[in-house]
């Protein structure tokens, strides 16, 4: 097992999660389909690599669109998505239809994407019969798994791409709800999203239309199960961990996602091999510290930045009054904050209890009790670190 610290891990580099790998497969197997609305660094893409791989040794078709990178509209992924048909076992049964729809969509792009009045009309007359044209293609009699990567990227780029963007996305959804609900279909479908999906169709009022795909939610790593990680991590990779050391390791970060383990484990191979620290239980605070000054936490801020719309002041408010409380805060108190950052009286109630729902979706506070905090110590004091010190 390789220390890797950013793309998504596949092979013998992926460790653990062996339960919820064998629990999500047998729901998949008997006819479920999932999202794993995860924030950020999870363990998402790599996961889902993992349940690709096992369909396809079992015989399956993949399909694998990762929307963040292939897909700036709804062209774009028309395309992607039947090209990506081109690979499976019944391409050769729909060839003919598929390449005179992948030429024809061709035609539509230039005109599409330089976006004349003229030329967004045709794509728009044509819009609809070119999304039941590919749905056509598909064959729902061969067991297919689809994964599609960062799901509600795309749904934003739709929604912003112009005034009627709305109905849009809201069609976009529908019709993929719809290849779902085929009758006796043997294509299952993952979606992964580290910008809430939830939050997304919640705030737009169209939950309805992915609400037949149940939340999976992936978890943190036991104490046992990361102190496992770290020793794989450690003996093949040159730096053995003594136990008490993994142990220190995993009680400083609490909330052990292997993402984290890979990074601290990283850190201090760093400490020791280049700053010559010695590798005593010291070594782990340095570590820590040194990680919350770093990079890997900038995108929970920009994620509220771009998806938290006129609540964003708010939701800074309610994270930078968190930080600097480790028990956490009840409800009063949180309502306190953002009364102090100008929401008018009467509505910080409604503000409030927005906030706290997305705030948990997206992984970055918990609830336990009546006491809200934040889910990882490490991003806790990257927060402080970063907005209050
Ligand atoms: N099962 C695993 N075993 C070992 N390391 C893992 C595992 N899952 C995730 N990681 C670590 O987390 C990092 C991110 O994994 P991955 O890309 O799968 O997460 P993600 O949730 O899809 O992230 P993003 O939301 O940024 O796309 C990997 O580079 C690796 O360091
Ligand atoms: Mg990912």
């Amino acid at each position: 097992m390789r220390n890797i610290t950013g793309p998504p891990v596949v092979g013998d580099d992926f460790f653990g999660r062996e339960e919820e790998f064998n629990y999500v497969w047998s729901r998949i197997v008997n006819g479920n389909n999932h999202v794993f609305p995860s924030p950020r660094r999870v363990g998402k893409t790599s996961f889902a690599f993992k349940l690709l791989d096992k369909a396809k040794s079992e015989g399956w078709n993949t399909i694998d669109i990762n929307l963040e990178k292939s897909a700036t509209n709804e062209i774009d992924f028309l395309e992607a998505f039947v090209k990506t048909l081109q690979e499976l076992s019944f391409w050769e049964k729909i060839k003919a239809k598929g390449n005179s729809l992948l030429n024809f969509i061709s035609q539509l792009r230039p005109s599409f994407t330089i976006g004349g009045a003229e030329a967004k009309l045709e794509w728009e007359r044509e819009r609809e019969s070119v999304y039941s044209q590919v749905a056509d293609l598909l064959h729902h009699d061969e067991k297919t798994l689809i994964f599609f990567d960062e799901l509600t990227v795309l749904l934003t780029k739709i929604l912003k791409s112009d005034a009627d963007g709305k109905k849009k996305v809201t069609n976009f959804l529908h019709w993929l709800r719809s290849l779902r609900q085929v009758k006796d279909s043997k294509i299952r479908w993952i979606f992964c999203s580290s910008v809430g999906i939830e939050n997304f169709t919640h705030q737009h009022g169209i939950s309805d239309a992915i609400n037949d795909v149940p939340d999976f939610f992936l978890k943190s790593y036991s104490k046992g199960k990361s102190m496992e990680m770290l020793a794989k991590l450690g003996h093949d990779n040159n730096l053995p961990l003594e136990k008490d050391l993994q142990s220190a390791v995993v009680d400083k970060l609490e909330y052990c996602l292997p993402y984290f383990l890979q990074i601290i484990f990283e850190k201090i191979k760093y400490l020791k091999e280049i700053e010559n620290q010695p590798l005593e239980i010291k070594i782990v605070d340095k570590a820590y510290k040194g990680l919350i000054e770093e990079k890997h936490f900038n995108t929970w801020v920009e994620r509220l930045e771009e998806q938290y719309n006129h609540n964003k002041q708010f939701a800074f408010a309610v994270l930078k009054q968190l930080c600097q409380e480790k028990k956490g805060l009840k409800r009063k108190q949180i309502i306190n904050a953002i009364a102090a950052a100008g929401v008018p009286p009467e509505k910080t109630d409604e503000i409030v209890s927005l906030l706290l729902y997305m705030l948990k979706n997206d992984g970055y506070i918990m609830e336990e009790d009546g006491i809200y905090r934040f889910r990882s110590p490490l991003l806790r004091d990257f927060w402080f670190n970063r907005h209050v010190k």
